[in-house]
């Protein structure tokens, strides 16, 4: 396929603005335009390289199980996001993820059955969707002949940075997160796969502003998702959703949003897709925000902020951003992957959400551990940002913006051994744990709680509980 042809020949950077455009090689390591400070594309010139006719061609792929390449669910689309040679790919067999029908949540969600999919994401090797995004920006960061990378995180982004570099050993993990702010299945990750932990006394956006200092300072390679090659190796999660729909375009698809690099991402390859020809729908996106940390909802649905060509109103941010400082209000919901209220790639999300006819809706941390109560009840367990992608297809049902007949798809973005004190707290017949974790959140009810039964130790009283509940 592509690989006959030397790849940075073909691909550049762009800075997103309309206003400039500035182009870049493709061996910088760039977060930010130099020039004007707008975030950063990856571009490829099309017409040189030789594209599948369509997108069935990609079937062939799986002819070849044995390469590493062939195998990861990232690199078998190699073509459509081929910014460097192929013996700079680093891969861990990222991926092999699974879209589900899930009748069972349809119901829940007010869909008719069989319309209902759950992309589980959870399958990566990190246990999250940031593996799709790492492989690309640490392949990337492989190429250019980094040391050393660092992110900011929420705990998924940094388990994923930590894997890459044990796994590989080409490069140090650093990793910036808030202090209590990272749910313990991902903390034991990073302190496990040996990153330099930086805990801080801060948020994430705290850290994420941090990060971008001292990573710039100290000339580290970035790995948040202003780095856009963390955006073409999350591409391919729609390439994986419609190759599992043998490439009929779903109506909607539904994301949690958090620092916005999904969404962003996903835009990025419906226009592509659409540009060469290889789809001719582009499906309706809906970003989903925690009441607790709702930026894009209130700058998208209550503000108006559009991205309006790339001509955004740069006013309506910077307005909410010194409401909130003013306010002293910071990020706060049980959904801790999601507790951001300065996503950085909310342009490119504009930019998305206008690609796809999207809309935005908030959810709170009621509706999330409920929608993740009854994901977990029909087999696939997910960590509660995850299930703000469900609580929001349940309320845009409710809204009647989506009709009970179309086909809908959720990603869900984390693993559910991620989270185990949200899910334990919900779970559990011991209200002060429910009261402590889920309580300080203003979660009143767990509907869906299986609770465990508790037995004397005797076998007799076991035997007869079990016929009483079972
Ligand atoms: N779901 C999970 C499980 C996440 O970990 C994240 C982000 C999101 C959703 C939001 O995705 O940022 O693309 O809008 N986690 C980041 C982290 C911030 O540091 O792991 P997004």
């Amino acid at each position: 396929m592509a690989s006959a042809v030397s790849t940075p020949d073909f691909a550049f950077q762009q800075c997103i603005a309309p206003t400039c455009q500035a182009t870049y090689s493709i061996d910088q390591a760039l977060t930010s335009c130099p020039q004007c400070g707008a975030l950063i594309d990856i571009r490829y010139e099309w017409d040189k390289l030789p594209l599948p006719k369509t997108l069935d061609d990609f079937k062939k792929q799986w002819q070849n199980r044995y390469s590493p390449t062939a195998f990861s669910g990232i690199w078998r689309f190699y073509d459509l996001l081929p910014f460097l040679p192929k013996d700079k790919i680093v891969t861990i067999g990222e991926g092999q993820t699974l879209l589900q029908k899930a009748d069972f949540v349809a119901e829940f969600v007010g869909l008719t059955e069989g319309e209902l999919y759950l992309q589980y994401e959870g399958m990566n090797p990190s246990g999250s969707f940031k593996d799709n995004g790492m492989s690309a920006a640490f392949s990337h960061a492989h190429m250019v002949g980094a040391t050393h990378a660092a992110c900011a995180s929420t705990g998924n982004t940094s388990a994923s940075l930590a894997m890459y570099s044990s796994v590989s050993n080409l490069m140090r993990a650093i990793i910036f997160i808030g202090s209590g702010k990272i749910a313990y299945g991902k903390l034991a990750q990073a302190l496990e796969l040996g990153a330099l932990t930086v805990q801080l006394a801060g948020d994430f956006d705290d850290a994420m502003a941090r990060v971008q200092e001292v990573s710039k300072s100290m000339g580290i390679y970035l790995v948040n998702s202003v780095n856009p090659f963390r955006l073409e190796g999350q591409k391919t999660i729609m390439f994986r959703v419609l190759e599992a729909l043998q490439w009929q375009i779903p109506d909607w698809i539904i994301v949690p949003g958090g620092n916005l690099g999904n969404s962003s991402a996903f835009g990025k390859a419906f226009i592509e897709l659409h540009e060469l020809g290889l789809i001719d729908k582009i499906p309706r996106l809906a970003v989903i925000n925690a009441v607790g940390a709702n930026t894009l909802y209130e700058l998208y649905e209550k503000r108006g902020l559009r991205w309006n060509k790339g001509n955004i109103n740069t006013k309506v941010i910077d307005q909410y951003y010194q409401e909130l400082d003013a306010k002293g209000k910071k990020a706060s919901t049980i959904a801790s992957a999601i507790e951001i209220n300065r996503p950085v790639n909310l342009h490119k999300c504009l930019r998305a959400l206008n690609t796809c006819n999207g809309v935005v809706r908030e959810v709170s941390d009621q509706e999330i551990v409920d929608a993740k109560a009854k994901v977990g009840s029909g087999g696939l367990g997910c960590e509660p940002a995850s299930a703000a992608s469900v609580a929001g297809a349940r309320l845009l049902r409710e809204q009647g913006v989506i009709e009970p007949h179309e086909k809908i798809v959720c990603i869900l973005t984390g693993h559910q051994l991620k989270d185990p004190t949200a899910t334990v707290a919900y779970h559990t017949t011991d209200q002060e744990n429910f009261d402590s974790v889920l309580g300080s959140r203003g979660v009143q009810r767990a509907s869906f709680a299986n609770r465990a039964i508790s037995v004397p130790n005797d076998s007799e009283a076991i035997q007869k509980a079990i016929q009483l509940y079972s």
